[in-house]
């Protein structure tokens, strides 16, 4: 991957303020951009920047469209750890993004294999996503896209793994049965126009090595991140701390 595109911060802050200009810049070049967001922790701080430097800037969000990149399959969006839950508090609410512009995984579908055909197509129809973030599992996943999977995948069900799913309760107020995902593939995640990859603290320093320095593979699913032409990898100095290039 093009080394220049690999970012480095003192801190948490500081990379979260970048990776929220760089989404800005992509939607005042086209306002009518197609965005997917990720959630979990990692991303907590960029919707936060987002969201007060959109506001400080007047940038227009109203013609953009919006697509989560993955859900909890079982889990209804209106619970606190959901991915609809969490993208329509941090980002959708605040931005004033509405209901028309945004499409996410429905985690209590019964018909899975239509749900993800309906992302699918959808995402075609839009002329593919112009910018996606996403995070770093511990595992090396993307998404829900655990170690082993077919990277020609587009959007599927997914088996989660312990580390995911230990790192999943934490998200959730009240304890909620997982066990499965639904998710965009890695063939979609390889085709997302620009993608952004935010990892922070010591606990992702070795898959990061693993993910950027490390043989391309899907037993680490972010290494594929090597083989995107427009990829950007956000760090904080703590995460980036075992790389060597
Ligand atoms: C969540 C997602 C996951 C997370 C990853 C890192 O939508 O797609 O792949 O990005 O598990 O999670 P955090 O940021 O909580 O360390």
């Amino acid at each position: 991957m093009n080394l220049t595109h690999i970012k480095i911060y003192n801190d948490y802050d500081k990379m979260s303020a970048a990776a929220a200009e760089l989404i800005l810049d992509v939607v005042r070049t086209n306002p009518e951009a197609v965005l997917c967001f990720a959630t979990g922790n990692t991303p907590v701080g960029t919707y936060r920047e987002l969201v007060a430097r959109a506001k400080e800037s007047g940038t227009d969000f109203s013609r953009c469209f919006c697509i989560g990149l993955d859900e909890w399959l079982g889990v209804p969006g209106n619970k606190s750890g959901s991915c609809k839950y969490i993208l329509q508090e941090q980002v959708f609410d605040p931005l004033a993004i509405k209901q028309t512009q945004v499409h996410l995984f429905d985690g209590l579908t019964t018909a899975v294999e239509a749900e993800c055909e309906k992302m699918n197509t959808l995402i075609e129809n839009k002329g593919g996503i112009d910018c996606m973030l996403v995070g770093i599992g511990t595992n090396g996943h993307i998404g829900f896209n655990e170690p082993g999977v077919d990277s020609r995948l587009k959007a599927h069900e997914q088996v989660l793994h312990d580390s995911t799913l230990d790192a999943g309760k934490h998200y959730f107020k009240e304890p909620t049965p997982i066990k499965k995902g639904i998710t965009l593939g890695l063939a979609q995640v390889m085709q997302a126009k620009m993608l952004l990859l935010l990892a922070n603290g010591v606990s992702k320093s070795a898959i990061i090595r693993k993910a950027l320095e490390g043989e391309i593979s899907p037993a680490v699913p972010a290494s594929f991140i090597q083989q995107h032409t427009n990829a950007y990898v956000l760090l904080d100095k703590e995460a980036a701390a075992e790389l060597t290039l």
